[in-house]
């Protein structure tokens, strides 16, 4: 079924998971917070990712490196001088556009693979209109350097210009010799870091498809300095993050699909470049690029800084300066994502038998907001509720768990199918009455979510029979 962004941002805000930043205040356009699930689904997508990536494999570091960065490496990225948008103004209305987006919502195909020169033809040629007030009349495109610029230190108009990063990537590269120097690395490996990245968007919208403040999850992933090797990794890269996609965080294939860079697209450098784009509401929308870099940005960080960043093999003593595999995920998305996919309404009967429609969003167990909900059956009695908070202490220090003693047990499974809880522990009178004769043989019902089957499990061995989430 296909449910329009509107219905998910409503859905979102009711049951907590995003709401518009500064909401007493009006909000401020374009931002939003994570509510008490959507943070958990937010930990939860960091966490499945920083496993699989980092900790389970023996070929990958993690970092965290700073914000704020030296203005150098801006410079020595490429970013000073062309991390820009196609900026249009319309001159009836004053409405600031960007013209790469208006030739893609016009079918223009590939539009930052044509220059400025182009793109101002086809805006022409095409009587491509103003979505603010309907004119066709545009300015020239003009670079809009999307880096959010401030000062540091104390004193007004005298502080030195630094930028908010806009990407975690060079802080990997900036890192590489730190790495080399202090690990035992060796190539092939990869450094990854999740963390916030801000871009001055001129259009932003859509949700959190395109915020200004976001966060990326990325890795460098260093390889031989020999193309055919690097066309190699840029595959299996390409396959592992299909893997995790599909099998970690459970979005559905379908709404997937790889996009090649057109070789006028490609950045002059790049051997090779991937996007995986999600079905969003409103269109295909990039979810992760997978960028084969060769030695591109290590080589301008050693012009820049004057330090020697090549890896020397141990086994032959060669030095040379790896080539790169960039596969680098928008967190924001990947939970704009997780939400889009999971949200899904269905047909039941109420008790009065009539049919009502339903809100159940059908999250992967791994990132699922609440993995166990503890429901006492009866509030009053005062067992249930002891064993009931001891099970949420011992629990919750492992998993995310919600203790619900609140209203028909009926109930209490709805609001946990809706956010699709894989599973609920019920404790009842008779692990009362086990507790009055052996407290170490109570036993609580375990229902597991997908298959509603439902489990007499030994408190005991719920650490053993619940598996791993
Ligand atoms: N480092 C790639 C990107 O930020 O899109």
């Amino acid at each position: 079924m296909h449910f329009n962004l509107e219905t998910i941002v409503a859905w979102a805000k009711r049951r907590g998971f995003a709401y518009p930043g500064s909401d007493i205040y009006g909000g401020l356009a374009n931002a939003w917070d994570l509510g008490p699930y959507g943070a958990q689904l937010h930990k939860h997508i960091v966490d499945a990712w920083w496993r699989y990536f980092i900790q389970e494999r023996d070929d990958m570091v993690g970092l965290d490196a700073a914000i704020l960065m030296n203005p150098r490496v801006w410079e020595a990225s490429g970013h000073i001088a062309s991390f820009s948008d196609p900026l249009v103004d319309c001159k009836k209305c004053k409405a600031r556009e960007r013209a790469d987006k208006l030739i893609e919502d016009n079918g223009g195909d590939t539009p930052e693979a044509r220059t400025f020169e182009e793109q101002y033809r086809y805006l022409v040629e095409h009587h491509v209109t103003c979505p603010e007030c309907g004119a066709s009349d545009w300015t020239e495109p003009k670079h809009f350097n999307l880096m959010f610029k401030t000062q540091q230190g104390v004193i007004d108009g005298e502080g030195k210009d630094i930028y908010l990063r806009p990407e975690t990537a060079q802080g990997i590269f900036v890192n590489f010799k730190n790495i080399l120097d202090t690990t035992r690395v060796r190539i092939p490996f990869g450094i990854g870091q999740i963390g916030k990245s801000f871009r001055n968007e001129i259009t932003p919208g859509n949700f959190m498809f395109r915020v200004r403040e976001f966060e990326q999850m990325e890795i460098e992933y260093f390889v031989e300095n020999d193309i055919t090797v690097g066309l190699q990794w840029l595959q299996t890269w390409k396959e592992i993050s299909e893997q995790w996609r599909i099998e970690q965080i459970g979005i559905k294939k379908e709404k997937l699909r790889f996009r090649e860079h057109d070789p006028k697209e490609l950045a002059f450098y790049s051997k090779g470049t991937w996007d995986v784009e999600y079905e969003f509401p409103r269109g295909w929308g990039e979810l992760q690029g997978i960028a084969y870099r060769t030695d591109y940005d290590l080589k301008q960080h050693q012009e820049f800084s004057g330090k020697d960043l090549q890896y020397t093999d141990p086994m032959t003593g060669k030095r040379y300066l790896p080539h790169c595999i960039e596969p680098s995920w928008g967190l924001t998305r990947a939970i704009l994502t997780a939400m889009i996919d999971a949200y899904d309404e269905e047909e039941y009967l109420n008790q009065k038998g009539e049919k009502e429609t339903r809100v159940v969003a059908r999250f992967h167990p791994n990132i699922a907001p609440v993995k166990y909900a503890i429901l006492p059956l009866v509030k009053k009695d005062e067992v249930q509720v002891q064993l009931g908070k001891e099970l949420f202490h011992k629990l919750s220090k492992l998993y995310s768990c919600e203790y619900d003693d609140n209203g028909a047990i009926g109930k209490r499974y709805r609001r946990q199918d809706e956010i699709w809880t894989p599973f609920c522990i019920t404790i009842d009178q008779q692990s009362v009455e086990e507790y009055h004769a052996t407290p170490e043989s109570v036993t609580v019902t375990v229902r597991e979510r997908d298959s509603m089957e439902q489990k007499r499990v030994l408190i005991s061995d719920l650490f053993l029979s619940l598996g791993y989430l």
